[in-house]
């Protein structure tokens, strides 16, 4: 992988997003000659900066699975519809409604909703993405001094670079249980709360518990014993050491540019598994 070429930056902004982590993952990225494949895609940070030939992205939120799809397939209509969108608080709340309100959301076209979803990460708060327990979003508005919202350079070299990905909307299982052996595999799931007030993403409304994280943890030791070639992302936290013992766990420093606590900001450790020798 050829990290020394000038890479492409995603074009959302997401909690969890791996941007400030970039020089501590991708060089850990051995070769393969399978797929790339990340099951827990969000920004794709991971993704843009390897720029793989031949890709698979997935995530369980669908506005967001919309938004890439959109960006992959009809990038020309979708600057257009965003250049009438503006930075304006009451603008905001009146988009942000339009998932509480019968049909409101239903009643756009797949371009328009990618639009309104682009608009909401430019405008809103932190650009986190966060719903409630009836899977609304529930960001507030952000204060910026004049945010870009069309970003059209950037939304064309992500375009670009999605050309050959195919992108889905499923549960990780069943991204997981179709991995091949000359795969290899990115993973960035939601991680274990540190602490109760630090539990700020609801990603989505069915959430991520243990169950989840114990499922996850079986799919990579079996990886491992297929020797499949795989790359996750983790919180320091006993219940990962727990759930991947007998793997390879090497802790790395991470900055949180997203936690509505300003003491969490500093940073913090992470950690990263896999099955081959990672240094
Ligand atoms: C930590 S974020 C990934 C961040 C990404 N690496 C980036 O750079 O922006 C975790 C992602 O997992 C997705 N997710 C949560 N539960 C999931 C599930 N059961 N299956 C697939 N994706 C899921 C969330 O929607 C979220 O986008």
């Amino acid at each position: 992988m050829d990290l020394s070429k000038k890479s492409i930056t995603p074009f959302l902004k997401w909690a969890g997003g791996k941007r400030q982590l970039l020089h501590e993952i991708c060089p850990r990225i051995p070769s393969f000659k399978g797929r790339y494949i990340e099951p827990f895609m969000g920004g794709a940070a991971v993704f843009f900066r390897v720029a793989p030939k031949n890709s698979w992205l997935n995530d369980i939120n669908e506005e967001l699975v919309n938004c890439f799809c959109v960006v992959r397939d009809k990038i020309d209509l979708l600057v257009e519809r965003l250049s009438k969108y503006y930075y304006d608080k009451e603008f905001y709340y009146q988009m942000r409604a339009l998932d509480r309100q019968e049909g409101g959301l239903s009643n756009l076209d797949e371009i328009e909703r990618a639009a309104r979803f682009i608009f909401l990460n430019r405008s809103g708060f932190n650009g986190l993405y966060r719903v409630n327990s009836q899977g609304h979003f529930n960001v507030p508005f952000g204060r910026y001094k004049n945010p870009d919202i069309v970003m059209e350079k950037k939304l064309l070299a992500c375009h670009d670079q999605m050309q050959n990905a195919k992108i889905t909307q499923r549960h990780f299982r069943d991204i997981l249980s179709k991995v091949e052996g000359e795969d290899f595999v990115y993973l960035d799931p939601p991680y274990p709360p540190l602490n109760a007030s630090s539990n700020f993403t609801s990603y989505d409304k069915d959430g991520f518990g243990d169950e989840e994280q114990a499922e996850l943890a079986e799919f990579l030791h079996y990886f491992n014993r297929k020797n499949i070639k795989f790359l996750a992302s983790n919180a320091s936290h006993p219940l990962v050491f727990d759930l991947y013992k007998g793997l390879t766990i090497i802790e790395i420093k991470a900055k949180r540019s997203i936690n509505s606590n300003p003491e969490g900001r500093n940073p913090i450790s992470e950690l990263l598994i896999s099955n081959g020798i990672i240094v």
